[in-house]
């Protein structure tokens, strides 16, 4: 051994690695909960387990076990005198309800990212990556539930008036794309905001596109259009005043062709504006931000192996600012403002051409 282990310490990384396993088990148990309706149902006041099964129609057996995982987690209480758990209000509001901070939908990419650890080792081992096919359709259904609400709450009145002059624009009247829209909610949401401007979303999954063309006809929205894209091939005419990318650049096959179109596609006056995830291009200063495990990882199980199955640049979730700014400048956009988003994970970028 080159030197002595410090035994304390050796036990004190063993408690932390077992805490990564109980983080991952309790993620499980958490996407249970959502999807049976189990915080809903909790959230309606303290319940015994029985209580609680008939509340959300499931078996006490597996609702007391479940509750024994959640209570010991810290997630619940518990008050021996009348057996009942209870889920204390500031832990509802974060796994129930149409608010940005019900953070449930997003354990649903445990399971799901969890079913393609094969492929990823695979890949790791012999090159290549495993594609977005893989992935859906659910990866669809997730990214729409996890992103819905908080477009919902903070799109029109935190991310958008970050970006000077935007709103002012899109309220005159602007021709605006989203490229890798998604399920299309927040150009519809913009579309029903301003009312002036007409938008297009892009994307190359046909699921998606068709459920934001339903949500765009259930909103009754005459200036929201979606079609099948791969945004490589976005076309420079005609001319757009806003282009955004939410949360799509990073996971490209072809990043930097992308800017280049989105680029080539703006009017002079355009803008460019893209929503990324936060990070500095740098492990050594990344180690100070609290969200970069999870997108490191998310990055190596979906955004990075997607681009690299397809032969692309595998720039991963954690690119960061230096790289972003390096090709927003190689695709011809002269000047980027980083502006802080409205929740610590992101951060938006915005450029002229
Ligand atoms: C992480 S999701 C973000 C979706 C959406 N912007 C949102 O905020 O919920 C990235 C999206 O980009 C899409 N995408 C990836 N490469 C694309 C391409 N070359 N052309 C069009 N869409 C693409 C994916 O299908 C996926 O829906």
């Amino acid at each position: 051994m080159p030197h002595e282990i410090d035994i304390k310490r050796a036990q004190a990384f063993a408690r932390q690695v077992f805490g990564f396993y109980t983080g991952g088990i309790v993620s499980l148990l958490i996407h249970i909960g959502y999807k049976h309706g189990l915080f809903d149902a909790a959230a309606k006041g303290p319940a015994t387990s029985a209580e609680l099964a008939a509340r959300a129609g499931l078996n006490e057996r597996y609702v007391r076990e479940w509750l024994g995982s959640l209570t010991t987690a810290g997630i619940f209480t518990h008050d021996a005198a009348t057996g009942a758990f209870a889920l204390p209000p500031e832990h509802a509001i974060c796994l129930t309800g149409d608010n940005r901070l019900n953070v449930a939908p997003v354990s649903g990419f445990i399971p799901h990212l969890g079913k393609v650890v094969p492929q990823v080792m695979e890949a790791m081992r012999d090159g290549g990556g495993v594609p977005y096919s893989e992935f859906r359709p659910e990866f669809t259904e997730l990214m729409d539930d996890a992103w819905r609400r908080i477009y919902d709450d903070a799109l029109l009145g935190g991310f958008l008036p970050r970006v000077a002059g935007l709103t002012a624009r899109l309220e005159a009247g602007a021709r605006v794309a989203d490229i890798g829209c998604g399920t299309g909610h927040a150009v519809n949401l913009m579309a029903r905001a301003y009312p002036r401007s007409t938008f297009v979303g892009y994307e190359i999954a046909e699921d998606a596109i068709a459920r934001a063309r339903a949500e765009a006809d259930a909103m009754g929205l005459a200036n929201a259009r979606f079609e099948v894209l791969d945004v490589t091939r976005l076309p420079a005419e005609p001319k757009l005043d806003v282009i955004f990318a939410f949360d799509t650049i990073h996971d490209q096959a072809h990043p930097a062709a992308v800017l280049k179109r989105a680029h080539d596609a703006l009017a002079p006056d355009g803008l460019f504006v893209m929503v990324d995830v936060k990070g500095t291009s740098d492990v050594r200063e990344d180690v100070k931000n609290p969200f970069a495990p999870f997108y490191y990882g998310v990055s190596l199980m979906h955004c990075m192996t997607v681009s690299l199955a397809e032969g692309g640049a595998g720039l991963g979730t954690m690119w960061g600012e230096k790289v972003a700014r390096r090709m927003l400048a190689e695709a011809g956009f002269p000047g980027v403002e980083v502006i802080d988003a409205p929740r610590p994970q992101n951060v938006i970028y915005s450029a002229r051409p």
